[in-house]
């Protein structure tokens, strides 16, 4: 795009991501603009691909040239080389929002004096920055989205280019050499920005849902992201997807199977299910926590209807793999599902009220009927007709 120079890192290899399985890699978006009167630095890169970074600056300009740096959020994986670049910025005044000022001296006061922080200018809702030529900034924070820092930043342009740098929002962990949505398959970026919301911003919905009308009303003709693609040809599409993602409206009514087993009798309890629901001609998926990785199987919750959940009783309470899924999908707050909580125990079986108590915690609307089978299912255990007639009511 004229005017818009990419100078963030594709990272290839990440595969975990804070604990998210990175599948497809992903890629720390940073840009330059130039007005022919003011250059712009917007965002940076995780620190390990600094010397890419600068590396990439350099082809663009003079870093010394650079006039303004924005920092949209300070996590990480945008802010990490902050303090290493500025070292090459002299002549940069600084930008972020209020709460960016304050974020930045939280993570850097280790490397940063005060008289740094003290110069950065901190902008709040509507605030502008004229570069010339036609280009103008407007600055709309978003808090928590994905950190109370966060902010995105406007750009108008005298050929009616309208540019949104949005920060964390619309992003995909995404590796790719083609920069724009219309240059990739548009099934895997959609894959990949419903995962991205899955796992990083479905538990900030409610907020999501009160700026999404701000930041669709804007004249936004291409959306440069921290994160993954670019899009410029499906935007209408990526804001109707978090538009329904928000208010946590799904495609079709399946079924999430979620489970552990320590000697097959909790997963044949499962696979019981999986066929009865099956028959009924609902779409239903299972999943076993200790081959399926929680960062997967939350995008599927997301997408589900009901969310069936099975554990062995182990140590009197939830087996290893299951307890670390339920906190993270405590911690994420699917909306509006329906929910039951199945096991095999031994001798004292809390594991399955313990699933159906940390359910309810989100609101999830849980069954009161448990499913609870004394060590090896007999074959008339695993009739669950009843028990399904009646989760089929609630979805
Ligand atoms: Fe991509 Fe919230 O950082």
């Amino acid at each position: 795009m004229k005017d818009v120079y990419y100078v963030g890192y594709v990272d290839w290899e990440v595969r975990n991501f804070h604990g998210y399985s990175t599948h497809r890699g992903s890629s720390y978006n940073a840009y330059i603009v130039k007005s022919g009167e003011k250059t712009v630095l917007i965002d940076a890169v995780k620190r390990p691909y600094f010397n890419y970074f600068l590396d990439s600056i350099k082809e663009v300009c003079d870093p010394a040239e650079i006039d303004y740096f924005i920092t949209n959020h300070v996590e990480m994986d945008h802010s990490g080389s902050f303090p290493l670049i500025l070292n090459h910025l002299p002549n940069a005044e600084l930008i972020a929002s209020e709460k960016g000022v304050e974020v930045l001296k939280a993570h850097f006061h280790g490397e940063i004096g005060d008289e740094v922080f003290n110069k950065i200018r901190g902008v709040k809702e509507g605030d502008t920055l004229d570069i010339g030529n036609g280009k103008i900034f407007t600055f709309v924070p978003i808090p928590m989205i994905h950190w109370p820092d966060s902010m995105v930043s406007f750009m108008t342009d005298e050929n009616g280019k309208n540019v949104l740098f949005s920060s964390d929002a619309f992003g995909q962990h995404f590796a790719t050499s083609k920069r724009w949505d219309d240059e990739n398959d548009l099934c895997e970026i959609m894959q990949e920005a419903e995962k991205y919301y899955a796992n990083i911003l479905l538990h900030l919905s409610g907020l999501i849902a009160k700026v999404l009308p701000t930041v669709g009303a804007l004249p936004i003709e291409i959306v440069c992201t921290a994160h993954g693609v670019c899009w410029r040809s499906h935007i209408p599409e990526i804001l109707e997807k978090y538009t329904k993602w928000c208010k946590g409206e799904i495609e079709e009514k399946s079924v999430l199977i979620v489970y552990d087993s320590m000697w097959g009798s909790t997963e044949k309890i499962a696979k019981a299910l999986a066929k009865e629901i099956s028959h009924r001609g609902i779409t239903v998926k299972r999943f076993n926590l200790t081959t399926a990785d929680y960062s997967d199987v939350i995008t599927e919750a997301m997408k589900a209807k009901a969310i069936l959940i099975g554990s062995p009783t182990l140590n009197n309470g939830l087996y290893p793999t299951v307890a670390e899924y339920l906190s993270y999908q405590k911690g994420l707050k699917p909306m509006h599902k329906v929910g039951l909580a199945f096991g095999s125990y031994g001798w004292s079986g809390q594991a399955v009220q313990e699933i159906a108590n940390i359910m309810k915690e989100t609101k999830i609307d849980v069954l009161d009927e448990l499913i609870k089978i004394k060590f090896v299912p007999k074959p008339d255990d695993l009739d669950f007709k009843e028990i399904i007639d009646k989760l089929l009511e609630k979805m």
